[in-house]
């Protein structure tokens, strides 16, 4: 394991237990729009980790306190990614982290408190969970795949669309979750737990760590159109591969 990746994991470890120590607790919510909300802990939880991850000197942005505009080499970190299921004492939530340079993930870290799983990923070291490397699901068949999504805060046309497309999936498919936790999501796509996870919307920090997974896993990560996924992309289609392009056409 490299340095990087070795602070990574443990900062989000590190994290995953100050999260843990409130859950479940009572907790000031905060909106930040209609549907998102921001707790005191998504903000402890990224102070702890820029704290630890400090030391190595590379420039943070993370989703609360911003940060490392125009740094070619940066950590990405969503500090409590599930902030509604871990505010409403629902057990699936995330700590993400990555380490991004020239806009590509090279290390990425996917924590899950509540299962006690770290998933992380080296770019060419492949994908692991614990001493299991990760590899994703060899389905081919839409119809015998379980795939995950989720919705962005936002509502109107965008809401209208993505569930147009919830609808066509869970025709097409054996059946389709929307865990609440894009990271997670990610993360199962690389482990073959979800054969494939489509999102609009998403922001860097809620898929830079699982990205990188999924493609150390032998998984695809594209936009809805096929094109290789950017940070900043405004949707991410992420697979197992060989479904890729039933989803890009399901999707269509
Ligand atoms: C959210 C989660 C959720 C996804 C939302 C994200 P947050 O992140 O990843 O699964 O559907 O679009 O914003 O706000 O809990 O960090
Ligand atoms: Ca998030
Ligand atoms: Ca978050």
């Amino acid at each position: 394991m490299t340095p990087a990746l070795a602070a990574a994991v443990r900062a989000a470890e590190e994290a995953g237990r100050l999260i843990l120590r409130r859950y479940g607790t009572a907790l000031t919510v905060r909106d930040k729009g209609v549907a998102d909300i921001v707790t005191e802990v998504d903000a402890a939880a990224e102070r702890l980790i820029r704290r630890r991850l400090a030391p190595l000197g590379i420039p943070v942005m993370g989703e609360e306190g911003g940060g490392g505009e125009g740094a070619d080499r940066l950590w990405i970190v969503d500090p409590l990614d599930g902030t509604v299921n871990f505010a409403h004492g629902y057990p699936v939530f995330s700590v993400s982290i990555a380490l991004v340079e020239r806009g590509r993930p090279v290390v990425g870290v996917v924590h899950d408190p509540t299962r006690r799983e770290t998933f992380r990923a080296e770019r060419g070291h492949g994908a692991w969970l614990g001493k299991k490397r990760l590899k994703t699901s060899p389905r081919r068949r839409l119809m015998e795949s379980l795939l995950s999504t989720g919705f962005s805060y936002q509502r109107g046309s965008l809401l209208e669309r993505s569930l147009r497309r919830f609808g066509r999936f869970h025709h097409a498919a054996r059946a389709v979750r929307r865990p609440g936790s894009a990271a997670i999501d990610l993360a199962y796509v690389a482990a073959g737990r979800f054969d494939g996870f489509w999102e609009t919307g998403l922001k860097p920090w809620d898929v830079a760590a699982g990205w990188l997974l999924v493609e150390e896993a032998g998984g695809r990560v594209s936009d809805y159109a096929g094109r290789p996924y950017r940070l900043g992309s405004v949707d991410i289609l992420a697979s197992n591969g060989p479904l890729h392009g039933a989803m890009r056409r399901t999707l269509a």
